[in-house]
């Protein structure tokens, strides 16, 4: 049985008042629910230890990125281990933006997952095709090739605390989601990509997620929450995406 996980991205959004607000109204809002659903926040570096000592139980700590290197003359760079020290549980690696504007391969985007489950940290490895790709009938390839870069890794227990997160590129943003149907097709063949650990990954499904599409999709089989970009940072909007997902 995989626990629904519903994680927020908030990307480049975002102020210390505003973060201050928005947890304080998802706290509220989470702490009387009964759903069972994981909760994950992942805001911009400098707010990840407001989102920490929020001090709410409902919501557990993510990170938006990180180096591939442990240590060292990485100006910018952020290391798995210095995440760690901020609370973080869970680091997105290859969201679609990572690798459309800053040419994230799929090599550097599996080298970010092993730096990440190297420490310890929940890796949510992002997978998902361009609206060019799904039009000439290329989707399952894509996906293949950036689930396959990680497989060949051949880290040890690669997909035990992994999670994946499908994310049509031409939904994100964009208002245009993937029907249920389409979402589905997808995380059923990247649950068979995964082998035999396939059946306990949860699969999150992302683009364009609204409380008023989220039920349907988590009514599908192979979809396990949620990767939420713009609704992520309206409170009611989230809070109701979280309990149709538990
Ligand atoms: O990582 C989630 C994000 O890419 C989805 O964005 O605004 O379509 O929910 P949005």
């Amino acid at each position: 049985m995989r626990t629904p996980l519903v994680a927020a991205n908030w990307k480049m959004h975002g102020t210390k008042a505003f973060a201050d607000q928005l947890l304080a109204a998802l706290a509220e809002g989470l702490a009387s629910d009964e759903c069972s659903t994981s909760v994950v926040i992942c805001p911009p570096f400098p707010y990840l230890t407001q989102v920490a000592e929020a001090g709410s139980s409902r919501l557990q700590l993510g990170a938006q990125n990180l180096s591939e290197h442990a240590s060292g003359a990485f100006t910018g760079e952020v290391s798995a281990e210095m995440l760690q020290d901020c609370g973080v549980r869970y680091v997105i690696v290859g969201h679609s933006e990572r690798r459309s504007l800053y040419g994230e391969s799929s090599a550097l985007v599996a080298d970010k997952f092993a730096a990440a489950k190297g420490a310890g940290l929940i890796p949510i490895l992002c997978v998902g095709e361009s609206l060019e790709e799904r039009e000439s009938g290329k989707t399952l390839d894509v996906v293949a090739e950036q689930i396959a870069a990680v497989s060949q890794l051949n880290l040890a227990d690669t997909w035990h605390n992994a999670v994946v997160a499908y994310e049509p590129v031409w939904a994100i943003g964009t208002g245009k989601t993937a029907t249920p149907e389409q979402a589905q097709e997808v995380h059923r063949f990247i649950r068979e990509q995964l082998g035999d650990k396939g059946a306990s990954v949860q699969i999150l499904y992302g683009g364009s997620v609204k409380s008023a599409n989220a039920a349907e999709l988590f009514a599908q089989a192979d979809i396990d929450g949620a990767l939420v970009g713009g609704a992520s940072l309206k409170a009611e909007e989230f809070v109701s995406i979280c309990r149709a997902a538990g």
